[in-house]
Protein backbone atom coordinates (compact mmCIF):
# COMPACT_ATOMS: atom_id res chain seq x y z
CA UNK A 1 0.00 0.00 0.00
CA UNK A 2 1.59 3.52 -0.70
CA UNK A 3 1.58 5.39 2.26
CA UNK A 4 1.38 9.23 1.43
CA UNK A 5 1.14 11.22 4.92
CA UNK A 6 -1.38 13.70 6.26
CA UNK A 7 -0.68 16.57 7.43
CA UNK A 8 -3.45 17.86 9.85
CA UNK A 9 -3.71 21.86 9.83
CA UNK A 10 -5.73 22.80 13.54
CA UNK A 11 -5.82 26.84 12.83
CA UNK A 12 -9.13 26.49 12.61
CA UNK A 13 -9.26 24.93 16.12
CA UNK A 14 -7.51 28.03 17.58
CA UNK A 15 -9.97 30.04 15.39
CA UNK A 16 -13.05 28.61 17.31
CA UNK A 17 -11.58 29.39 20.39
CA UNK A 18 -10.25 32.89 19.92
CA UNK A 19 -13.93 33.33 18.49
CA UNK A 20 -14.66 33.60 22.54
CA UNK A 21 -11.04 34.28 23.71
CA UNK A 22 -11.29 31.35 25.94
CA UNK A 23 -9.44 27.40 26.52
CA UNK A 24 -11.57 25.60 24.15
CA UNK A 25 -11.28 24.30 21.67
CA UNK A 26 -7.76 23.12 22.71
CA UNK A 27 -5.22 22.78 20.16
CA UNK A 28 -2.93 20.20 21.89
CA UNK A 29 -6.33 18.30 22.75
CA UNK A 30 -6.69 18.49 19.02
CA UNK A 31 -3.13 17.72 18.38
CA UNK A 32 -3.47 14.35 20.38
CA UNK A 33 -6.62 13.10 18.48
CA UNK A 34 -4.83 14.10 15.36
CA UNK A 35 -1.96 11.63 16.24
CA UNK A 36 -4.43 9.21 17.32
CA UNK A 37 -6.33 8.74 14.71
CA UNK A 38 -3.95 8.33 11.74
CA UNK A 39 -2.76 12.17 11.05
CA UNK A 40 0.97 11.98 10.44
CA UNK A 41 1.85 15.36 11.57
CA UNK A 42 -0.04 18.53 12.91
CA UNK A 43 0.24 21.56 10.97
CA UNK A 44 0.29 25.41 12.42
CA UNK A 45 0.03 28.48 11.21
CA UNK A 46 1.19 30.88 13.21
CA UNK A 47 0.56 34.04 11.02
CA UNK A 48 2.09 37.80 12.05
CA UNK A 49 -1.59 38.61 13.29
CA UNK A 50 -1.94 35.88 15.24
CA UNK A 51 -5.86 35.76 14.25
CA UNK A 52 -5.83 32.00 15.17
CA UNK A 53 -2.35 29.68 15.85
CA UNK A 54 -0.84 31.62 19.36
CA UNK A 55 2.76 31.42 20.46
CA UNK A 56 2.18 29.27 23.14
CA UNK A 57 -0.11 26.88 21.10
CA UNK A 58 2.99 26.12 18.98
CA UNK A 59 4.74 25.69 22.22
CA UNK A 60 2.57 23.40 23.92
CA UNK A 61 1.73 21.23 21.45
CA UNK A 62 5.86 21.06 21.08
CA UNK A 63 6.27 20.34 24.35
CA UNK A 64 3.29 18.58 25.78
CA UNK A 65 2.45 15.89 22.68
CA UNK A 66 4.71 13.96 21.41
CA UNK A 67 4.36 13.98 17.28
CA UNK A 68 5.86 15.24 14.23
CA UNK A 69 5.50 19.15 14.26
CA UNK A 70 5.50 21.25 10.82
CA UNK A 71 5.06 24.95 10.98
CA UNK A 72 3.67 27.32 8.28
CA UNK A 73 5.10 30.63 8.66
CA UNK A 74 6.22 34.23 6.55
CA UNK A 75 9.83 34.45 6.04
CA UNK A 76 10.60 36.37 8.17
CA UNK A 77 13.33 37.32 10.78
CA UNK A 78 10.46 37.36 13.74
CA UNK A 79 9.35 34.12 12.10
CA UNK A 80 13.01 32.87 11.45
CA UNK A 81 13.33 33.33 15.32
CA UNK A 82 10.46 31.44 16.79
CA UNK A 83 11.46 28.66 14.60
CA UNK A 84 14.87 28.37 15.88
CA UNK A 85 13.63 28.06 19.08
CA UNK A 86 10.36 26.06 19.29
CA UNK A 87 12.35 23.49 16.82
CA UNK A 88 9.17 22.67 15.07
CA UNK A 89 10.24 19.00 12.89
CA UNK A 90 10.04 20.91 9.55
CA UNK A 91 8.52 24.30 8.50
CA UNK A 92 6.64 25.69 5.41
CA UNK A 93 7.45 28.93 3.98
CA UNK A 94 4.63 30.74 2.81
CA UNK A 95 3.72 34.28 1.03
CA UNK A 96 1.68 36.09 3.77
CA UNK A 97 -0.99 38.89 3.26
CA UNK A 98 -2.10 41.57 6.12
CA UNK A 99 -6.27 41.14 5.02
CA UNK A 100 -6.40 38.08 3.49
CA UNK A 101 -8.63 35.19 4.24
CA UNK A 102 -6.28 32.53 3.26
CA UNK A 103 -3.01 32.02 1.86
CA UNK A 104 -3.20 33.13 -1.74
CA UNK A 105 -0.72 31.44 -3.55
CA UNK A 106 2.68 29.89 -3.53
CA UNK A 107 5.70 32.18 -2.63
CA UNK A 108 7.29 34.66 -5.73
CA UNK A 109 10.39 33.30 -6.47
CA UNK A 110 11.79 35.25 -9.92
CA UNK A 111 13.88 37.27 -8.29
CA UNK A 112 16.97 36.27 -6.63
CA UNK A 113 16.56 36.22 -2.78
CA UNK A 114 19.64 35.78 -0.70
CA UNK A 115 17.77 36.46 2.44
CA UNK A 116 15.44 33.56 1.42
CA UNK A 117 18.83 31.55 1.01
CA UNK A 118 20.60 32.37 4.69
CA UNK A 119 16.94 31.67 6.19
CA UNK A 120 16.61 28.14 4.68
CA UNK A 121 20.25 27.51 5.52
CA UNK A 122 19.99 29.01 9.23
CA UNK A 123 16.34 26.62 9.93
CA UNK A 124 18.25 23.38 7.86
CA UNK A 125 21.30 23.61 9.79
CA UNK A 126 19.22 23.31 12.77
CA UNK A 127 17.85 20.26 11.56
CA UNK A 128 14.69 21.61 10.66
CA UNK A 129 13.58 20.17 7.46
CA UNK A 130 12.37 23.62 4.51
CA UNK A 131 9.57 23.38 2.51
CA UNK A 132 8.48 26.14 0.31
CA UNK A 133 4.68 26.81 -1.05
CA UNK A 134 5.28 26.83 -4.80
CA UNK A 135 2.21 26.93 -7.51
CA UNK A 136 2.89 24.36 -9.70
CA UNK A 137 5.50 26.38 -11.96
CA UNK A 138 8.80 24.75 -12.85
CA UNK A 139 10.47 28.64 -12.63
CA UNK A 140 9.50 28.37 -8.61
CA UNK A 141 10.04 24.79 -8.06
CA UNK A 142 13.60 25.08 -9.81
CA UNK A 143 14.23 28.39 -7.93
CA UNK A 144 13.31 26.75 -4.28
CA UNK A 145 15.67 24.00 -5.23
CA UNK A 146 18.21 26.42 -6.66
CA UNK A 147 18.15 27.98 -2.62
CA UNK A 148 18.52 24.72 -1.12
CA UNK A 149 15.09 23.46 0.24
CA UNK A 150 14.20 20.66 1.12
CA UNK A 151 10.47 19.89 0.23
CA UNK A 152 8.18 21.52 -2.53
CA UNK A 153 4.34 22.11 -1.64
CA UNK A 154 2.49 22.74 -4.62
CA UNK A 155 -0.46 25.07 -4.50
CA UNK A 156 -3.27 22.90 -5.19
CA UNK A 157 -5.67 25.99 -4.71
CA UNK A 158 -6.41 26.55 -8.12
CA UNK A 159 -6.94 22.88 -8.66
CA UNK A 160 -9.41 23.40 -5.93
CA UNK A 161 -11.24 25.73 -7.02
CA UNK A 162 -11.52 24.41 -10.76
CA UNK A 163 -13.54 21.28 -9.54
CA UNK A 164 -16.26 20.24 -11.15
CA UNK A 165 -15.57 22.64 -14.29
CA UNK A 166 -13.57 22.74 -17.58
CA UNK A 167 -10.01 23.72 -16.18
CA UNK A 168 -10.04 20.46 -13.93
CA UNK A 169 -7.90 18.28 -15.89
CA UNK A 170 -5.70 21.13 -16.89
CA UNK A 171 -4.86 22.11 -13.10
CA UNK A 172 -4.67 18.29 -12.37
CA UNK A 173 -2.18 18.01 -15.11
CA UNK A 174 0.00 20.91 -14.34
CA UNK A 175 0.27 19.50 -10.70
CA UNK A 176 1.22 16.18 -12.03
CA UNK A 177 3.80 17.80 -14.34
CA UNK A 178 4.98 19.78 -11.14
CA UNK A 179 5.26 16.74 -9.00
CA UNK A 180 7.31 15.25 -11.58
CA UNK A 181 10.06 17.89 -12.05
CA UNK A 182 10.16 17.78 -8.10
CA UNK A 183 10.74 14.69 -8.06
CA UNK A 184 13.32 14.28 -10.53
CA UNK A 185 15.27 17.19 -8.55
CA UNK A 186 15.11 14.88 -5.41
CA UNK A 187 13.27 16.65 -3.37
CA UNK A 188 9.87 15.66 -1.19
CA UNK A 189 6.65 16.54 -2.55
CA UNK A 190 3.67 17.71 -1.05
CA UNK A 191 0.77 19.51 -2.30
CA UNK A 192 -2.07 21.47 -0.12
CA UNK A 193 -5.02 24.10 -0.25
CA UNK A 194 -8.33 23.50 -0.62
CA UNK A 195 -8.05 20.20 -0.73
CA UNK A 196 -11.58 18.07 0.59
CA UNK A 197 -12.86 14.63 0.61
CA UNK A 198 -14.50 14.97 -3.28
CA UNK A 199 -11.09 16.27 -4.77
CA UNK A 200 -8.36 14.61 -2.52
CA UNK A 201 -8.03 11.30 -4.13
CA UNK A 202 -6.73 12.82 -7.61
CA UNK A 203 -4.07 14.58 -5.60
CA UNK A 204 -2.91 11.90 -3.52
CA UNK A 205 -2.39 9.36 -6.40
CA UNK A 206 0.13 11.96 -8.31
CA UNK A 207 3.05 9.45 -8.94
CA UNK A 208 5.76 10.24 -5.81
CA UNK A 209 3.28 12.44 -3.59
CA UNK A 210 4.83 12.11 -0.04
CA UNK A 211 2.51 14.37 2.25
CA UNK A 212 -1.06 16.35 1.86
CA UNK A 213 -1.45 18.82 4.11
CA UNK A 214 -5.35 19.54 4.87
CA UNK A 215 -7.22 21.91 7.71
CA UNK A 216 -10.31 23.78 6.83
CA UNK A 217 -12.49 20.86 4.91
CA UNK A 218 -10.86 18.58 8.10
CA UNK A 219 -12.09 20.86 10.88
CA UNK A 220 -15.60 21.70 9.21
CA UNK A 221 -16.26 17.83 8.87
CA UNK A 222 -15.02 16.86 12.13
CA UNK A 223 -17.59 19.69 13.78
CA UNK A 224 -20.51 17.11 13.11
CA UNK A 225 -18.88 13.58 13.05
CA UNK A 226 -15.77 14.43 15.36
CA UNK A 227 -12.68 15.39 14.79
CA UNK A 228 -11.14 11.66 15.29
CA UNK A 229 -13.77 10.63 12.38
CA UNK A 230 -12.93 13.29 10.23
CA UNK A 231 -9.06 12.85 9.98
CA UNK A 232 -9.16 8.80 9.73
CA UNK A 233 -11.93 9.17 6.92
CA UNK A 234 -9.23 11.20 4.95
CA UNK A 235 -6.84 9.24 6.13
CA UNK A 236 -8.26 6.50 4.20
CA UNK A 237 -9.16 8.53 1.24
CA UNK A 238 -5.11 9.45 0.34
CA UNK A 239 -3.88 5.69 0.79
N1 LIG B 1 -0.78 24.31 2.99
C1 LIG B 1 -0.50 25.62 3.14
C2 LIG B 1 0.86 26.09 2.77
C3 LIG B 1 -1.45 26.52 3.65
O1 LIG B 1 -1.14 27.82 3.78
C4 LIG B 1 -2.72 26.03 4.03
C5 LIG B 1 -3.71 26.97 4.64
O2 LIG B 1 -3.27 27.35 5.90
C6 LIG B 1 -2.97 24.65 3.88
C7 LIG B 1 -2.00 23.82 3.33
C8 LIG B 1 -4.27 24.04 4.29
O3 LIG B 1 -5.28 24.54 3.48
P1 LIG B 1 -6.78 24.18 3.81
O4 LIG B 1 -7.07 24.73 5.17
O5 LIG B 1 -7.55 24.84 2.71
O6 LIG B 1 -6.89 22.68 3.80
Amino acid sequence: MRHVKLGVNIDHIATLRQARGEKNPDTVEAARVVYSSGGDMVVMHLRQDRRHIQDDDLERVRHDVKGLIHLEMAAIPEMEKIALRVRPDSVCLVPEGPRELTTQGGMKLDAKRPDLEKMIKKLSDAGIEVSIFADPEPQAIRAAHNMGADCIELCTKTFAESWGKKLQAKELEKLQLAGFLVKELKMELHAGHGLDYYNVASVARIEGMDCLNIGFSIVSRGLFVGLKTAVAEMKRLIQ
